[in-house]
């Protein structure tokens, strides 16, 4: 699917462009927002290297990476990725945002509008998501969205300078449904 366009009351999720560098580079390069990510803060350079990428990726044939930005009056705020398993009913996400958004729900509409990119729009029987344990605000945005916990992957990752645990997340198709997570009760 390209170009990717889906949104909800307050976010977009579209594809990446080279004019996103810098603002991804304020979610990427922030020490807190990848503090629980599998890799240390990365450059202005990293960043204009992820989207070119990202763009690469998009152009694939049989696209199997949705590496996106997820955006607020089309100004880049946060990172979405897709990536569909190599049994290609089922595909991981992950997602970051800019730090002085949290907090506000913005994080519970991203994933539901990943699940609405994955489910409504490919087709896809299954989305999991894996987090450090630690990662109490993923851990909620997940949950909330419907992603059960489905059990410990240990020694998943060499993160900076150990081995870590994810705990996994999941959700099936005929689990989802979709609601309205900005409004919350
Ligand atoms: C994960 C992330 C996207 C959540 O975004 P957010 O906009 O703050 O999330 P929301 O405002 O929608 O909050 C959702 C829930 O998380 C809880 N939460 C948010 N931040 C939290 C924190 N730091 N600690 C504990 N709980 C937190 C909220 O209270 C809310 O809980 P509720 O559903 O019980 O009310 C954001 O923290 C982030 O970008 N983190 C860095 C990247 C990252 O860790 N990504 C996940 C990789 S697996």
């Amino acid at each position: 699917m390209h170009p990717v366009e889906l949104s909800s009351a307050r976010l977009a999720l579209r594809e990446l462009r080279t004019t996103d560098v810098d603002d991804l580079a304020q979610v990427y390069g922030d020490p807190e927002a990848v503090r629980h990510l599998s890799f240390t803060p990365r450059t202005r350079e990293q960043c204009a290297a992820i989207v070119k990428a990202a763009i690469a990726d998009a152009e694939q044939g049989n696209r199997g990476v949705y590496m996106l930005a997820v955006a607020r009056e089309d100004r880049l705020v946060g990172s979405a990725r897709l990536a569909v398993d190599e049994r290609p009913h089922s595909a991981q996400v992950g997602f970051a945002l800019r730090p002085d958004l949290w907090g506000q729900g913005f994080g519970c509409e991203l994933v539901e509008l990943l699940l609405r990119l994955g489910f409504d729009e490919l087709g896809l029987k299954r989305i999991w998501g894996a987090r450090s344990p630690e990662n109490q605000a993923s851990e909620s945005v997940m949950l909330r969205a419907g992603m059960v916990e489905e059990g410990r992957i240990r020694r998943h990752l060499w993160t900076r300078d150990a081995w870590r645990d994810s705990i996994v997340h999941s959700i099936l198709d005929d689990e989802w449904k979709p609601g309205s997570p900005d409004e919350k009760p």
